[in-house]
């Protein structure tokens, strides 16, 4: 069947509009360290969709393994993949897509920015704008996500909260707008101020390990003015101050990526997390329609569509899998249909779609826009394609991003080439890693593109344990790549610290170079020459 039995008429349209509306599909943007699995858990709890925190992130001793699947990474510590994890709060739905944690940057974390509507940027309140954070809301300001900011750690010894407002600002250019205001410097951590209901002063009690909701209790001025003394007024000073620079929420400069809502809090002992609950569906944008590749945008009534942001092998040792998770932007889904992909044309079934949920997965019989879905044995999928019901639709690409890091590929057992060949196809159409090949290296000899060099490990570990074929990876020494055209590439390829490969994917010509210094030569000795910045997190790289 290619369309439920119920599709016709007004009421199905309504009831997608309506489910679309109680959907909040985000993402946590994030150093390593700053708290996003404590962060996590914590949202979950409070939306009381697990019983005590732990149960989402296997990470040190914390129960239960979720995007910890490789054995890997277990060793390391941190969670290569991405799972959706929903949360249902106060009759809505929140879709939290998870970024990978580590330092390394991969496409992944990228692509998932690509599904989001929102984004929470959370921010260690002694550390303020960190590295990654700043690489990954990058991306989020060039797709125009809406920013919502999250001071964590409030209960540690940290920075002042006005001296963080203005990095924000003077860094990255986006007007805070503090939601609530804590009072207690960081480290000695009273209560929060909520800015949104008349200045409600809510003191917080710490509970021990954070496994229970905080205990929160409503003062009114008088009360909080004794109780907290000197810090209230510290704090109500610093209001007054707000007050007069205006830096209020305005909706319009939010969902246009000029200003971001602020909050304060620690997600560990659980302060200050519902406040965030409550300004996702209060403030971050439901679902809304997509452009496609012809320019139109796609309501969110339409017929189904969506598109696949992640590819996932063998999640689950049990059952050796490829899992493909499609972002749905518009019309209903029910399992059991059957789309049309639409790079091939081709029907693909969807008999076994799941939902994971933390490390659960559940067969999902419906889903609505702003859903992930989990498509199982979706060999013939690719990041980035489309699904679709009735009339052909398909949404651009999503970018791929500018490597940083290159070695060759070769199989250590020759005898294994089939297998070789096998695997390095499918991670470069699950977008681990760019593949590059030339005449001159051979079929034998593959260039894997990376934008970070963890993906190597990824490579290296899936080849010998998934397809039976270990690989030795030989670093090569270049730091960048340019898109170039084949009038240019006979030229680039003669010249030292430059090699021409074409990526298989989709055929262009890329010219790798040491490091910028060399290009700087290459493009001051032969200006003519054809060598054109690629996308990095869909930004014009910087040199
Ligand atoms: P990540 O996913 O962003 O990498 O960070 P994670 O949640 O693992 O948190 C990193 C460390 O910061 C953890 O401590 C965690 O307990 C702590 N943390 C997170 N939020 C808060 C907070 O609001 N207040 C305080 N005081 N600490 C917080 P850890 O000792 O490294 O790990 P663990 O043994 O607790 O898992």
């Amino acid at each position: 069947m290619s369309a439920p039995a119920d599709t016709s008429g007004h009421r199905v349209t309504a009831e997608i509009r309506n489910e679309a509306g109680r959907r909040r599909t985000f993402a946590v943007i994030s150093h390593p360290d700053a708290g996003k699995s404590t962060l996590t858990e914590a949202l979950a709890l409070h939306a009381a969709a697990i019983t005590s925190a732990g149960a989402v992130h296997g990470k040190g001793d914390r129960r239960g393994v979720t995007s910890d699947w490789m054995d890997m990474e277990q060793a390391r510590g941190i969670s290569i993949t991405s799972a959706a994890l929903r949360i249902d709060y106060d009759d809505r739905v929140l879709n939290l897509l998870d970024t990978p944690g580590h330092a390394d940057f991969s496409e992944d974390t990228y692509r998932v920015l690509a599904a989001v509507d929102c984004a929470v940027m959370l921010l260690d309140s002694a550390k303020g704008l960190e590295p990654q954070t700043l690489k990954l809301f990058d991306v989020a300001r060039n797709r125009n996500i809406p920013v919502i900011t999250f001071v964590n750690k409030w209960d540690r010894p940290g920075r002042e909260p006005l001296e963080l407002l203005d990095e924000i600002e003077q860094r990255i250019g986006l007007r805070p707008t503090p939601l609530n205001w804590p009072v207690g410097i960081a480290g000695d951590f009273r209560g929060l101020i909520d800015r949104t209901r008349d200045n409600t002063y809510t003191r917080l009690h710490r509970t021990p390990g954070g496994a229970t909701r905080a205990l929160e209790q409503t003062l009114d001025h008088a009360a909080a003015a004794e109780l907290e003394g000197p810090a209230w007024h510290q704090a109500t000073e610093e209001l007054d101050l707000l007050d007069e620079i205006g830096a209020d929420f305005d909706e319009a400069s939010f969902l246009a990526g000029r200003s971001s809502p602020v909050l304060f809090g620690a997600a560990l002992p659980n302060f200050g997390v519902s406040h965030l609950l409550r300004t996702l569906i209060d403030l971050a944008p439901a679902p809304s329609a997509r452009t496609d590749t012809t320019g139109a945008p796609r309501p969110v009534e339409a017929p189904f569509a969506g598109f696949v942001f992640k590819m996932q092998a063998n999640m689950d040792k049990q059952h050796r899998d490829r899992m493909a998770f499609v972002r749905v932007c518009s019309g209903r889904f029910d399992r059991g249909m059957v789309l049309t992909h639409a790079a091939t044309g081709r029907p693909f079934a969807t008999k076994y779609t799941q939902a994971v949920f933390g490390s659960e997965r559940h067969t999902v019989d419906t889903a609505y826009p702003g859903d992930v879905i989990a498509l199982v044995n979706a060999q013939s999928l690719r990041v980035g394609d489309t699904l679709y019901d009735g009339p052909k639709v398909e949404f651009p690409p999503i970018p791929s991003f500018a490597p940083e890091h290159f070695a060759v590929a070769r199989a250590l057992d020759s005898g294994r080439y089939k297998q070789f060949r096998r695997g390095i196809a499918q991670l470069d159409s699950e977008g681990v890693v760019q593949v590059l090949v030339s005449d001159v290296r051979g079929e034998q000899a593959p260039v894997l593109a990376a934008v970070g060099p963890l993906q190597f490990d990824v490579v290296r570990h899936r080849m010998e344990h998934e397809f039976r074929a270990p690989v030795e990876l030989a670093h090569l020494d270049y730091g960048l790549a340019r898109r170039t055209d084949p009038d240019s590439a006979p030229v680039l390829h003669g010249l030292s610290g430059a090699e021409v490969l074409t990526r298989r994917s989709d055929n262009a010509l890329l010219v790798l170079v040491h490091n910028k210094w060399r290009l700087k030569v290459i493009q001051r000795d032969h200006p003519t020459l054809l060598m054109e910045p690629l996308l990095a997190g869909g930004i014009e790289e910087q040199n």
